[in-house]
This record gives structure tokens, sequence and C-alpha cells, in this order.
């Protein structure tokens, strides 16, 4: 093993030992595998991450994609995404990884360009909102992951949903039938950790003239 890549395993378990430490909430060792993969699998070129918390996903989704690959990730805290910069900043990738700050909602409106690879790991009651401003930006053979999407086993029924989680359920499972229904995307949900959905956009079809369509 080299000498940077034993930095970077360093720079990466300081980074978890933080996130527990501060209880900013990071992917889990399930769900990192799941992700790790499907980038590496990917390789992209250009990838958009939603939830950059302190940056530790954005750092293993940066070490597995491309070569110089652009990596734009969103965070609401100004705090955690400072935290986010400057550790990324102490990587080899930190170069290509450009950290905007503010409500994702509104910031992935201000994107233009095609990603080969979305992580959605952010607010989620919106995943419905996200997935629908995401999907102009998302390339023709593309691929959406987002983490959480059984939310502690609510999603699928079976285990009766508190009151206040109901809507954000609600969304979870908006979000699991449009990656599922549209013919569009083949979707795998591994259930190991919260529950992570890799979708990978099979064929095109503009999905939101069809969505449209469909109301009408
Ligand atoms: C689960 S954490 C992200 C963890 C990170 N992806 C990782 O695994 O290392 C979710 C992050 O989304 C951020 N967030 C929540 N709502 C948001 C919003 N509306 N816009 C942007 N970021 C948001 C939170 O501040 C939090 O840092």
């Amino acid at each position: 093993m080299s000498t940077e890549k034993e930095d970077f395993s360093a720079l990466l378990a300081e980074m978890k030992e933080y996130g527990e430490s501060r209880h900013v909430p990071i992917i889990n060792a399930n769900g990192l595998e799941v992700l790790v993969n499907a980038v590496a699998a990917k390789k992209p070129g250009r990838v958009l991450e939603i939830g950059t918390a302190i940056g530790y996903s954005t750092l293993y989704i940066a070490a597995n994609s491309a070569e110089a690959a652009e990596i734009i990730t969103l965070e609401l805290d100004e705090e955690r995404a400072a935290v986010a910069r400057s550790f990324a900043d102490r990587s080899r990738c930190g170069k290509n990884i450009r950290i905007l700050t503010g409500d994702a909602g509104k910031r992935l409106l201000e994107l233009t360009g095609k990603f080969d690879l979305v992580f959605i790991d952010a607010a989620k009651g919106q995943y419905p909102d996200y997935f629908r401003k995401i999907y102009p930006l998302l390339a023709e053979d593309g691929v959406i992951i987002a983490d959480n999407v059984l939310f502690r086993g609510y999603v699928r029924g079976g285990v009766p949903v508190p009151r206040r989680f109901r809507t954000l359920v609600k969304r979870l499972q908006e979000y699991i039938r449009l990656v599922t229904e549209s013919g569009e995307f083949k979707t795998e949900i591994h259930e190991n950790g919260d529950g992570l959905a890799v979708s990978q956009r099979v064929k095109k079809r503009d999905f939101l003239e069809a969505e449209q369509n469909e109301e009408t």
C-alpha cells in the first residue's frame, strides 16, 4: 500500500470518528459497501451528491470515480460544509470536489450539464422532488443511488408507522414507485443498513412527459 493510500485511509478513519463523536449522520458500513461498489462499477466522470455532511461519502465517491472526476455536493448546513471542505482539501481528490451550500431543492435548479451518477442522502421527505429535479440532469445511462429508502423498516409496510413519520414514509414510497414503475430504471434495493436503492437508467423515455400525460 502506498503512503498516499495509507494517508487517505487514516483521513477517512478520522472523519468517521469525527462524525460518530459529534453525532453527524454518515453512511453506515453496509450502505457504504454498496455505494462504493456501484461507483467503482460505473467509474463516473461527473457526480452529484445531495447531502454532504462532513464529506465522508463524498471522498469515497471521489476516490472510486474516474480519474479527475468532477464531484458536486450539496449541503444545507454551512458549518458542516466548512468541515467537509477542510477534510476534502487534505485529500488528493479535494480539488475535484465542489461543495455548494443552501437548500438542495433550490440549488438543484441552478445546475446544468449531465451527471453520470447521483447520490441522494439528504431530506428523506424531499426524495421525489429531488428525483424530478435530477431527472433532466441525468445522463442517458446514468445511475441514481438513494440512501435510507426503507427507513427503519416502515416503508415496505407490516410495521406500524408513527404519526410523525407518515408523510416521510409516503414520500419514500413515492420515490420507490418513481424508480421502479416507469420501466426506465432497473432498481435494486439493498436491504442491509437502512435500504439503499441503486437505479440504473436502462432506456430513454421522457419520464416527466409521461408523468404529465398520465395526469391528463
Ligand atoms: C445523512 S447526512 C449526509 C451524509 C453523507 N452523505 C455521508 O454519508 O457522509 C444528510 C445531510 O443532508 C443535509 N441536508 C438536509 N436537508 C437538506 C437540504 N434541504 N438541502 C441540502 N442538504 C440538506 C443535512 O444537513 C445533512 O448533513
